[in-house]
């Protein structure tokens, strides 16, 4: 930078250069330094000789080439331009002298002039600038590392203000969102991005702990994706919400189909399990829709009424065990053949027990003939220690066998497995869910598909 000439005074111009202790650079704390129009050092403070590591006697009368033989030449070239244009030139480089640490210093060029217009020489000052440099390297680094580690993630990061506005989306932004940062910028908020829903994403952390929220996001390409959302405060800064969007499309595929086909599976084999046993086909998708019902009249979330739905429909699978003759023995059963029957929800458990199911089904099955009162098989457990789901499909169940054709005797109409359900309440089934049942049966309420809540359609079958 070459500003206007400085016009010095000769008595200033004395003042500078008359002694090595007077002088007004003597006094200055940082490096100074000064040049006769020759570019031969005629003046050097304690803190330059300090600096470039030289006594002042080997500094007075040498060249730039004696003191910093590696920069000479480009100071010089410098020193001469400043000499031709005048007034002042600053710049920026690293001081490296044997036995003085590395610098970063500013150096100050000022071209001297006495009040005849003669060129006197260049004053130098060299001002540390280490510290600000230092902090400056560091700001970059952590810029540049957190700028690698946004665009490195393959989550959507927001940075949202208390408002939801989003002040930084990045780079991924582009591959779950379909639009790029900038056009996630411009388009105000968060709850917009998600084609609106989202206004509530930063009531729920207020307790500073983390969730995670699935939402469906309709592109503007028109595909959907499946976005899992995590929002979190910011420490630094009030008011400052970190988002993360992790697409969980593929994920909730493969999920979804591995369900599907688990529940094909099993699906099948208790159809092979009613094959054998023709006089109770339909039976376990009755119990199943059944059971469906009750479990949402209680207030079960879609999952669990999908474990429910299952777990009803494989309860009676380890009768796959059980001889086909016992099962369609259309007399009585005797006692030891009554004992061969019972063995069925253990079997069924120990068939399932290690199928990895999202829901507890080989539990389910196991406790489908327990009783909340201790008196059922095969461990004679009490209500406090049974799935809720198992107590549902043992009311299902009975109320499903009672009413249906068995080979022993004809449906027993749907009043009376009402009457057998209000005697076996608080007994064997657990009251809370008969008095749903009933409530559904009789306000017919809610239609259980597959399921006729008409006595005489139930006595046809
Ligand atoms: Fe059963």
């Amino acid at each position: 930078m070459i500003q206007g000439p400085i016009v010095t005074s000769p008595e200033l111009g004395q003042a500078l250069n008359p002694g090595p202790h007077d002088t007004v650079l003597e006094m200055l704390p940082m490096p100074a330094f000064i040049k006769n129009a020759d570019l031969v050092f005629t003046h050097a403070n304690p803190a330059y000789c300090d600096l470039v590591g030289l006594d002042r006697e080997r500094i007075v009368g040498a060249r730039t080439a004696d003191i910093s033989p590696l920069d000479a030449v480009w100071h010089e070239e410098t020193d001469r331009r400043l000499l031709s244009a005048g007034g002042v030139t600053t710049y920026e480089m690293n001081i490296r002298h044997p036995g003085h640490p590395p610098m970063r210093g500013e150096i100050f060029k000022i071209r001297l002039d006495d009040s005849d217009g003669g060129i006197v020489g260049i004053l130098g000052v060299i001002v540390d600038r280490s510290g600000q440099f230092a902090a400056e390297q560091r700001l970059l680094e952590t810029e540049t590392i957190h700028r690698l580690v946004v665009d490195s993630i393959t989550d959507a990061v927001f940075l949202l203000d208390e408002g939801g506005w989003i002040l930084f989306a990045g780079p991924a932004v582009t591959e779950i969102f379909g639009v790029g940062p900038l056009e996630a910028l411009a388009g105000g908020t968060l709850d917009a991005m998600m084609g609106g829903g989202a206004g509530n994403l930063l009531d729920l952390p207020r307790d500073r702990a983390t969730r995670g929220i699935e939402r469906r996001v309709e592109r503007p390409d028109g595909r959907t994706r499946e976005i899992l959302v995590d929002v979190k405060p910011i420490e630094i800064g009030a008011g400052r919400w970190l988002v993360t969007c992790h697409d969980v499309t593929e994920r909730n595929d493969g999920l979804r189909r591995l369900k599907e086909s688990m529940v094909q599976t099993v699906q099948a084999l208790c159809t092979t399990v009613e094959q054998r046993d023709p006089y109770v086909t339909g039976h376990q998708d009755r119990v199943a829709d059944l059971a469906v019902a009750i479990g949402r009249h209680m207030g079960l979330d879609e999952d669990r009424i999908e474990g429910l739905r299952l777990g009803a429909i494989v309860h009676d699978i380890g009768k796959i065990n059980v001889p086909i003759q016992i099962l369609s023995k259309p007399g009585k059963l005797s006692a030891a053949e009554f004992d061969i029957i019972r063995t069925h929800s253990e079997t069924g458990y120990q068939i399932l027990k290690d199928v990895d199911f999202p829901w507890p089904i080989a539990r389910m099955v196991r406790e489908h003939h327990e009783g909340v009162d201790g008196s059922g098989y095969p461990l004679g457990l009490t209500g406090d220690q049974l799935l809720l789901e198992s107590r549902i499909i043992s009311v299902a169940d009975v109320l499903e066998a009672v009413t249906s054709h068995r080979p022993y005797r004809p449906g027993l109409g749907l009043e009376h497995g009402l009457q057998v359900l209000r005697e076996m309440r608080g007994g064997k089934l657990d009251p809370d869910v008969v008095d749903v049942c009933i409530e559904l049966i009789e306000s017919k309420e809610a239609r259980v598909p597959g399921w006729t809540c008409e006595a005489g359609a139930v006595e046809s079958r």
